[in-house]
């Protein structure tokens, strides 16, 4: 069963062809990572399976449920609406922590929205919230970041923001976790400690998407490369095969600006 499959999918913007019909899918544990140049469409398909865009053509299951059809848009059903929201974790470039929020406040504040609407949220509140901080510690903890809980996002580094957004991402439990760039607005020292982090949730066997132009780590870390080239996957494969024998020319081409 693929824990997510992406078939047909279509965005235009204006007069545009960004993706021009884009189909995968990914096995629970996989970790895909999605290379190409800037303006291929990398971050529109990320933004397209996690619902902040909405593809014009085609569907997404995950775990073989339909959860997005642009041909039958109204027709899902509460439940599937739910997995919806709930199947995709995404870390940004850019962190976007909340900043008036604490690390722990970051990282528990979707729980603690979400939780009000549970049944019996008045009668056990108290324990509700204690299970909520529980696992955002351990999950702070994961990330390396137990001394900094308190700590507002403007006294921490780059690379710990970034550290607090996957803590933030994995605490709602994804299916899978998409990554766009998670790196690129980080400096190189900074860059190892959240690859590091990334690479310790692919040894867990999280399913995860990440779209980087880090080579060196797509090639460590993934089980698949996505090759994007204006709007189609050009080539795909297992790392060994993408980065040392690529089969088109534009690959080629694209490989080489990194040697
Ligand atoms: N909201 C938008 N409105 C109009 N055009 C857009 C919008 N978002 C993206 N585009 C266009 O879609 C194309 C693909 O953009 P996208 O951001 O997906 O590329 P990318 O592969 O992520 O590039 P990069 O490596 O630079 O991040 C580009 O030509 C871009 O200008
Ligand atoms: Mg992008």
């Amino acid at each position: 069963m693929s824990v997510l499959k992406v078939e047909n999918i279509k965005k235009r913007y204006g007069k545009t062809d960004v993706l021009k019909g884009i189909s995968f899918s990914i096995e629970r544990g996989d970790v895909i990572s999605i290379i190409g140049s800037s303006g291929s469409g990398k971050t529109t398909l990320l933004r397209c399976i996690n619902f902040l865009e909405t593809a014009e053509s085609g569907k997404i299951y995950v775990n073989d449920d339909l959860i997005f059809d642009a041909e039958n848009p109204c027709k899902l059903t509460p439940a599937q609406k739910r997995m919806r929201q709930l199947s995709f974790g995404l870390v940004f470039q850019s962190f976007n922590l909340f900043p008036q929020y604490n690390v722990l406040e970051n990282v528990t504040l979707a729980q603690r929205i979400m939780a009000k609407s549970l049944p019996d949220y008045s009668l056990h509140k108290k324990d509700i919230l204690a299970d909520i901080n529980e696992r955002a510690v351990a999950l702070i903890s994961r990330v390396g970041l137990s001394d900094k809980i308190v700590s507002y996002p403007w006294q921490l580094s780059g690379g710990q923001q970034q550290r607090v957004a996957i803590a933030r991402a994995l605490a709602l439990n994804p299916q899978i976790l998409c990554f766009d760039e998670p790196t690129s607005a980080l400096d190189p020292e900074l860059t190892g400690e959240v690859l590091r982090v990334i690479r310790d949730l692919a040894a867990e066997n999280i399913t995860m998407i990440i779209v980087t132009h880090e080579m060196k780590f797509a090639e460590d870390v993934s089980s698949r490369v996505i090759f994007m080239d204006e709007g189609v996957i050009a080539e795909e494969g297992p790392p060994g095969l993408v980065f040392s024998n690529p089969s088109t020319e534009r690959l080629r081409a694209f490989l080489n600006v990194f040697d």
